[in-house]
Parts: structure tokens; sequence; C-alpha cells
């Protein structure tokens, strides 16, 4: 299959979804079987920074983290990438701006999870932080946060994955029909 078949001409797919979804696992999967690059916007900005991200969050704090990543989603749509897989962080969503580079970028895939099955992702991915997680209750912050973004994820994206029945390769099958408009 070639990659003129992407949906809508689009150069690019881009992965989002909550903390948690297999942006990055099933991104990755997904970019190998489709011959693509893959690029992770959060590993992007741990470079850019020379930081983790929970050091970014305690040290600089959120916003100054809001603003690097808005920073790269502004530079890579700039950049005229091409035949890339690109997985966001869960909160890109949050800044309308993000959302209109990210269309330019590419054809919008939504990997949507019950809090159920992220909160058994989020514990099974163990040591890598999540500082937006790192409060008292999580599992009620995720859940808060959760119904705040659905909504979102799914106004913003062309697709929707629904993962919760998929793992993995399931997942980036899925990435793959519809990068391939099947
Ligand atoms: C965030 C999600 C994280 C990372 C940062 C903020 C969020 O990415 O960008 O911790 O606001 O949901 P993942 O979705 O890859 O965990």
């Amino acid at each position: 299959m070639t990659r003129t078949s992407i949906k809508r001409d689009k150069a690019n797919i881009v992965l989002i979804g909550f903390m948690g979804c297999g942006k990055t696992t099933a991104g990755k999967a997904a970019a190998q079987l489709l011959g693509m690059g893959f690029l992770d916007i959060d590993a992007e900005i741990e470079r850019a920074e020379s930081m983790a991200i929970p050091d970014i969050f305690r040290e600089r704090g959120e916003a100054y983290f809001r603003e690097a990543e808005s920073r790269r989603l502004r530079s890579l749509a700039g950049s005229g990438i091409k035949s890339a897989v690109i997985a966001t962080g869960g909160g890109v969503v949050k800044n309308p701006e993000n959302m209109r580079l990210l269309r330019e970028i590419g054809l919008i895939v939504y990997l949507s999870a019950a809090p159920e099955k992220l909160l058994a992702n989020i514990g099974k991915a163990g040591q890598r932080g999540r500082p937006l997680l790192d409060v008292p209750d999580p599992e009620g912050e995720l859940w808060r946060l959760h119904k705040e973004r659905d909504p979102l994820y799914r106004s913003f994206c062309d697709a929707v994955v629904d993962c919760d029945s998929l793992d993995v390769n399931g997942t980036a099958q899925k990435i793959v029909e519809i990068a391939r408009g099947d």
C-alpha cells in the first residue's frame, strides 16, 4: 500500500488521546507497519529542554510546559514534515492553536479508551512519571480530566479508534486502516 493513499492527502498521522491510551506504543507499531517515521512530541520537548517532563512541571510549571509544547508544534508545522506518525501529549487538546497546527500537519486520529483501561495502562507503565496524576487522588483526577477532555478529543479528530477491546497490535492495525483509507 502506498503512502499516497493516506486519507484526504494528509502528509502525516497525528495521534491524540488521554495519557495511557497507547499513542506512543501503538503509534510506533503503526509507523512500522506503514513504513512511516515516528515522532513523539513529549520526547521532542524533553530533548529541546534537556529535561524530563516531570522535572519540567516541577521546576518550571505547567504553563511553561504548555508553551514549550505549542512552540514545538509551531516549528513542526513549519518544517514540512511528511510520512510520519506523530504522538502528542494528552493535554495538547487544551489549546485551540495546537489543534489548528495539528490539522495542518496531518490526519488527526483519537485513540479513545475508558478511564478503567487508561488506569490499568498507566499502572503498567510504572516508572514513567505523569505529573498531572501526581496528586492525592490520581484516580479521581483521571476521571475528572477524562470527562473534561473526551469531548474535546472527539470534536477535533478526523477519526476515532475505540481501544477498549484492542491490544497494542489491534490499535496499530486500526491506525493503519485509517491511514490507508480502508
Ligand atoms: C499530559 C500528558 C503527557 C505529557 C504531560 C501532560 C496531559 O503525555 O504531555 O505530562 O496534560 O495529559 P502523555 O499523554 O503521552 O502521557
